[in-house]
């Protein structure tokens, strides 16, 4: 789930994954004492963010504690995402002023993580040099080498993916958490080969983690008082561990419901799904089990079955729509969301509009849009002429987003009248009056405090109004 992209205003809001840049929130919860101090930001999928949590859990052992201040920072961090040239051209930005910092503290070292680290590799420490240091996504363990070889006065660089690495044994440090739902990676990289997409290249082959890591992850979770995880991967339905003991292989579905299962308190969200990959096991645990969201986030990426060729999606619509109807013939409360690009290679306008009918379709709850970015090594780069001029990209997007807005309102309105569960998260951002939650749709629902309930809880929400992102409320109480 990425956005990086200004435009599409209201959903930054309401999707909790949708962190630009964001810097810790909270310091350490361990409330260890730290002689030297790290600051970290991160940008694009949630992925990047659960890894930042795995890099901050690592560095507390070197003594590393987290800061928010860059300005007292030992170590300043950039966790980077490549997906479009945008993404890159914001951490471009970001290093400027890291640089400003570096020119009154000489001794602070800059490191740069994560995808674009793995994409440019020693030409980030060529043209950057401020950066002290390289690492991409499967070198996070040998983050203590490479501090020592800069502190030594050398640059440090580690690119090499794996084929094996999950970090399956590092209990994430939940900086960024509010306490009440955290991210569990529970599989690394991609084997799809998405033309248009570089996360292939950057994140490497597909690797599940030990599914009992995964469960006591979770169950540590619930145990510290968590109440939602989000199970991450960039292709989640294809997970697949083999445990070594009994030679039986866990699925995604298996997953699920053992996740499930911890407690029926405890939420389980999850992904992406491919739509190729999402099968009737994962469709039959979510109408199972009550506390496994009935939201399912399935990138379409465009409407058109010549243009879904040319991504090598490897369905067409016709089969995407087959998806849907067994979805919503399963689950006839689930929300939908996707992920669509405008303007990719040779899109026409009837092709677009393609794309727009399908969003009416599918009725989806919530859409990422983006306009397509060439991204160099991709198959899409070597193959295909990018020829959809950025005004045509641009205006197409604007198309789909006015179309996805109306298209949430209309599915937000029928939720008016209806009362759903909803796990309290916090104060609203707009008022401490009011306290903020979603409800199993992923929808988040505003409604006004009642002393006995706190972060945490669930309450019970009659929705009285919407707007495209919002539901508002109030709690029905069983007391009252
Ligand atoms: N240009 C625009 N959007 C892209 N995405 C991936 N690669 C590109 C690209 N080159 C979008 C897809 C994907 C989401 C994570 O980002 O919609 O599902
Ligand atoms: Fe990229 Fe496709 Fe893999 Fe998603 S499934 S990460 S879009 S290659």
């Amino acid at each position: 789930m990425y956005n990086d992209n200004p435009t599409i205003d209201g959903l930054k809001k309401t999707i909790d994954t949708n962190r630009q840049g964001e810097v810790f929130e909270q310091l350490d919860p361990n409330k260890q004492k730290y002689s030297k101090h790290f600051y970290i930001e991160s940008y694009g999928c949630a992925m990047n963010f659960s890894d930042s949590e795995i890099v901050a859990s690592i560095l507390s052992k070197e003594g590393f504690g987290p800061t928010r201040d860059m300005e007292i920072a030992d170590l300043i961090l950039i966790n980077t995402c490549s997906i479009r040239e945008k993404a890159e051209d914001t951490v471009r930005k970001r290093l400027r002023i890291y640089d400003k910092v570096k020119k009154k503290r000489p001794s602070t070292m800059v490191g740069v993580l994560g995808c674009m680290a793995e994409r440019l590799k020693k030409k980030f420490l060529e043209e950057e040099k401020l950066v002290d240091m390289v690492v991409g996504p499967d070198a996070y363990r040998d983050l203590p080498k490479l501090i020592a070889d800069v502190e030594d006065g050398d640059k440090g660089i580690n690119v090499i993916l794996s084929r094996e690495e999950t970090y399956a044994d590092i209990t994430p440090m939940r900086l960024m958490s509010n306490g009440v739902s955290a991210f569990i990676s529970i599989m690394r990289g991609c084997d799809n080969m998405c033309s248009f997409c570089v996360v292939p290249f950057t994140r490497g082959r597909e690797r599940s983690r030990n599914a009992f890591t995964v469960i006591a992850e979770a169950q540590d979770l619930f145990d510290k008082g968590y109440r939602e995880v989000n199970l991450l991967g960039q292709n989640v339905d294809s997970y697949k561990w083999l445990n070594p003991e009994t030679e039986e292989t866990v699925s995604f579905a298996e997953l699920l419901i053992m996740v499930a299962k911890i407690d029926p308190r405890l939420r389980v969200r999850f992904s992406t799904s491919h739509p190729k990959d999402i099968n009737d096991d994962v469709i039959f645990a979510i109408r199972d089990h009550h506390n496994i969201c009935n939201y399912i986030h399935l990138p379409i990426q465009s409407g058109n079955s010549r243009i879904l060729k040319k991504m090598n999606r490897t369905y067409d619509r016709p089969w995407y729509e087959a998806k849907v109807k067994r979805i919503y013939e399963i689950l006839p409360d689930c929300a939908i969301s996707s992920d669509i690009i405008t303007g990719f290679c040779s899109e026409t306008e009837e092709d677009h509009q393609d794309t727009l009918s399908m969003i009416e379709w599918a009725k989806y709850s919530m859409c990422y849009m983006f306009f397509y970015s060439e991204r160099p090594g991709t198959l899409a780069a070597k193959k295909y002429e990018d020829d959809v001029d950025l005004k045509t990209k641009k205006r197409r997007l604007q198309e789909v987003i006015d179309l996805q807005r109306e298209v949430a309102i209309v599915h937000n309105a029928k939720d008016v009248g209806k009362t759903f569960e909803v796990l309290i998260e916090g104060d609203s951002k707009k008022s401490p009056d009011f306290f903020k939650g979603k409800n199993s749709q992923n929808k988040m629902v505003i409604f006004p405090k009642v002393e006995k309930y706190s972060k945490g809880d669930y309450v019970d929400v009659k929705i009285d109004r919407n707007n495209s992102a919002t539901l508002f409320g109030s709690i029905v109480d069983p007391d009252a």
